[in-house]
């Protein structure tokens, strides 16, 4: 009989560290590991060093940062995607990637299982086990497992199993669980599970308290082109060099800290803590540079299309057909998205001042209340008689009911 073979996505930590020998005694399987680098904080040296020590026949390391930036963060952007009016699916991005990435190795490697180590409370395990299906092709007897949760390992439990297989547990580990790429930082568990509580300040790494920020604001500007954010004050940069700049510049501002009651996809509310800079200022500037070159119609119509992208790519369905018509749709919007937008930071907020695009609809002849526009103003009244009427006419009926009523 051939030999088993897993693949699994390896963080380092408790959860995945454990998954090794775990997967190698339940499936009796060869394990692999995968390890992406979407901008995290990811030690590739230390981590190859430690899926090989913990059992793991061998280890990849994959930078994924501008394969992230381009097709993921970018797309996100032309979305303007906000997951209930305020997060930028930050997590949720990153999934369908790594789920890319599993399944390509899986296929090299002659693997039949893959593994993560996701709670069965979160999102992740759906994005990852959605995705990963999808893309399985001919592969026989597909599997995905996640340990912790197929097999409802606590973290006592891990704990134990662990030291007595030599792994090495750190013990003043944080409160929080955080999930970090180029487009943000997610913060869970401890303090922040009490939603009347303000979060810690330990919570947070990447931005300042907007009270400590410097007293003098900041200003940027960002170039984009098609709706991609493609120069910072003017400098043309990589997609991951320009979000890990702005995230450093808006992120010393004390701008993108997010607190956020948000609904999952299984059905509980929870207390979600962000940081993001660099997403939040470009979801604004790029939002505010769409109003100034997509029509009225156009204008008014996208946000239905770009709350059903972030709706779908929330709930982890980046593999669905829609979301190829989705963006189609976008990107065919996003190619009169050119120009450059300014930003002023200070002290946590983030405040478009000056936009300009060579395809700006703006006309300034028109919209002076000078007295020389070419606007003809007697043309107005005819236009309000014909597009209130409907309503008036509406009105002089129920006026006219309410009168007999009295009679
Ligand atoms: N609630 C967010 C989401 O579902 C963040 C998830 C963070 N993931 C994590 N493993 N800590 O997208």
């Amino acid at each position: 009989m051939e030999q088993k073979k897993v693949v699994l996505a390896f963080s380092g930590g408790l959860d995945t560290s454990v998954a090794i020998p775990f997967l190698k005694e339940k499936e009796g399987a060869e394990v692999i590991t995968v390890t992406l680098d979407v901008g995290g904080p990811v030690n590739p040296e230390l981590l190859r060093e430690k899926s090989l020590k913990y059992g793991a026949i061998k280890h990849y390391a994959i930078d994924a940062k501008e394969e992230f930036a381009r097709e993921y963060v970018f797309q996100a952007i032309k979305a303007n995607a906000l997951y209930e009016g305020k997060y930028p699916v930050i997590s949720s991005l990153s999934r369908p990637l790594i789920a890319k990435y599993l399944m390509e190795i899986a296929k090299k490697e002659g693997a039949n299982i893959l593994a993560h180590a996701c709670t069965g409370k979160g999102n992740d395990q759906v994005r990852l086990d959605v995705t990963i299906k999808a893309l399985a092709g001919d592969i026989k007897d597909l599997k995905v497992v996640s340990p912790p949760r197929d097999f409802g390992l606590t973290r006592e439990w891990e704990i134990d199993y662990g030291k007595q297989r030599g792994i090495e547990v750190v013990s003043k580990e944080s409160p929080y669980s955080i999930d970090e790429n180029l487009f943000g930082r997610s913060i869970e568990c401890g303090q922040i599970e009490y939603p009347e509580k303000e979060p810690p300040t330990d919570a947070f790494e990447w931005t300042v308290p907007p009270e400590e920020a410097p007293d003098k604001p900041e200003y940027v500007t960002i170039t984009f082109e098609k709706g991609e954010p493609v120069a910072l004050n003017g400098e043309r940069l990589s997609g991951s060099e320009l979000l890990t700049k702005l995230n450093e510049i808006a992120g010393a501002h004390g701008v993108g800290r997010i607190d956020h009651i948000e609904d999952r996809l299984v059905g509980i509310k929870s207390r979600e803590v962000y940081e993001a800079p660099a997403a939040t200022v470009l979801i604004e500037a790029h939002h505010d540079l769409e109003k100034l070159v997509l029509t009225r119609h156009e204008v008014l119509f996208k946000p239905l299309i770009d709350a059903k992208w972030v709706e779908m790519v929330y709930n982890g369905l980046w593999v669905e057909p829609l979301m190829g018509s989705l963006n189609a749709f976008i990107n065919e919007t996003q190619k009169r998205v050119n120009g450059t937008v300014k930003v002023k930071l200070y002290k946590g907020s983030y405040i478009v001042v000056g936009r300009s695009s060579p395809n700006s609809l703006y006309s300034y002849d028109l919209a002076t209340y000078n007295i020389d526009s070419s606007f003809d103003q007697t043309a107005a009244r005819g236009f309000i008689e014909l597009w209130g009427l409907p309503s008036i006419v509406a009105a002089q009926v129920k006026e006219k009911q309410e009168q007999e009523r009295k009679k």
